[in-house]
């Protein structure tokens, strides 16, 4: 099978292209000229590279063309809800028109049985109240940041363009995801890189927070991929599904636990720069729609994810 995997050389990205070679299919992958390769460094002689700027609708046409994938992932995004307050207009272009022009692309080329699975998100939900958890797919979206709101419009966009013009769209609206490569700006992955370097000497034993009473359901990158799989196997076209472990952190707690991995002695300092203009408290997944249409269960443990994500930091 000739898959397409926009924002290869991400995070979730280099993990689903690994994934997917090791079940036979021949990936291709998009990249930006800026795009940092060190992730799929160990797999660059086995996908096909494929230069594309998913703003511009020529390239993705050219793209596609060239392509003419059996499925699309569509990972590419700006993903760190922060950067959405200091550049929101660009968090829109990037998520909304890039996959506005995928879709169009898809559509002139007439690839009606082309898979496409879109990378939603749990942040759409935005505003939820406690009565309201765990939360399933008919919440109502309040999302409280520029990246929710563009997720929201990417969520619709999908659905629009399969009711519309009957491409075959899956939505998954992941909760959070972590494990090894996670970029460093996202929290378990930070706070993981901030112990590596104190305990390298690197840094001073004080390692800086945020909100530390947010509320997050986290799962494995690899239980993330092989759901991302099994939407476009299982998945009404269509129709949208959560996915996460139904089990939730405070971030204070996960902290306490990434902190029992280390002998070092460290302080946690709140540092009032990591605070948002409004967070998000809570997202805790119900995901009973998904694991009855495809079977899927989280099977990585959380505490693996946070020693790998350690080890991860510690090799760096
Ligand atoms: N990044 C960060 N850094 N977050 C912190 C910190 C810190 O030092 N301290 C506390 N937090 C809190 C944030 O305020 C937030 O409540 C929570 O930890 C998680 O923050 P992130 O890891 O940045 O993720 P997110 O929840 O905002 O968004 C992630 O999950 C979404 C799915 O729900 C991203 O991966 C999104 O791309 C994804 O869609």
């Amino acid at each position: 099978m000739k898959v397409l995997i926009t924002g290869v050389t991400g995070f979730v990205g280099s993990h689903l292209a690994e994934y997917l070679l090791a079940k036979g299919d021949e990936v291709y992958g998009t990249y930006r000229v800026r795009s940092r390769m060190d992730h799929i460094q160990p797999i660059l002689s086995k996908i096909h590279l494929m230069e594309c700027e998913l703003k511009d609708p020529v390239s993705v046409q050219q793209l596609i063309e060239q392509v003419k994938p059996d499925r699309i992932y569509h990972l590419a995004a700006q993903s760190f809800v922060p950067t959405s307050w200091n550049s929101p207009q660009d968090t829109m272009v990037n998520n909304i028109v890039g996959e506005l022009n995928l879709f169009e692309a898809v559509r002139k080329q007439g690839l009606l049985n082309c898979r496409i699975q879109i990378a939603c998100s749990s942040e759409e939900y935005g505003m939820v109240y406690p009565e309201e958890t765990p939360i399933h797919e008919e919440n109502p979206l309040r999302p409280l940041s520029p990246y929710g709101v563009s997720k929201v419009a990417q969520d619709l966009l999908g659905y629009q363009y399969h009711e519309s013009y009957g491409l075959h769209i899956v939505r998954t609206r992941t909760f959070n995801h972590e494990g090894p490569r996670r970029g460093e700006a996202f929290v378990l992955s930070n706070f993981a890189k901030q112990i590596g370097e104190i305990e390298k000497g690197l840094k001073p034993p004080v390692l800086h927070v945020g909100n530390l009473d947010a509320v997050r359901d986290f799962t494995d990158v690899r239980d993330v991929v092989r759901a991302y799989t099994l939407a476009l196997d299982h998945g009404t076209p269509g129709e949208v599904y959560n996915i996460g472990t139904g089990t939730t952190w405070r971030i204070g707690d996960a902290l306490d636990e990434l902190l029992k991995l280390t002998d070092t002695k460290i302080e946690v300092r709140q540092d009032p720069a990591r605070m948002r203009p409004s967070d998000v408290m809570i997202l805790h997944c119900d995901a009973t729609r998904f694991m009855s249409k495809t079977g899927w269960r989280p099977e990585v443990p959380f505490h693996k994810t946070l020693q790998d994500m350690l080890d991860y930091w510690r090799d760096r």
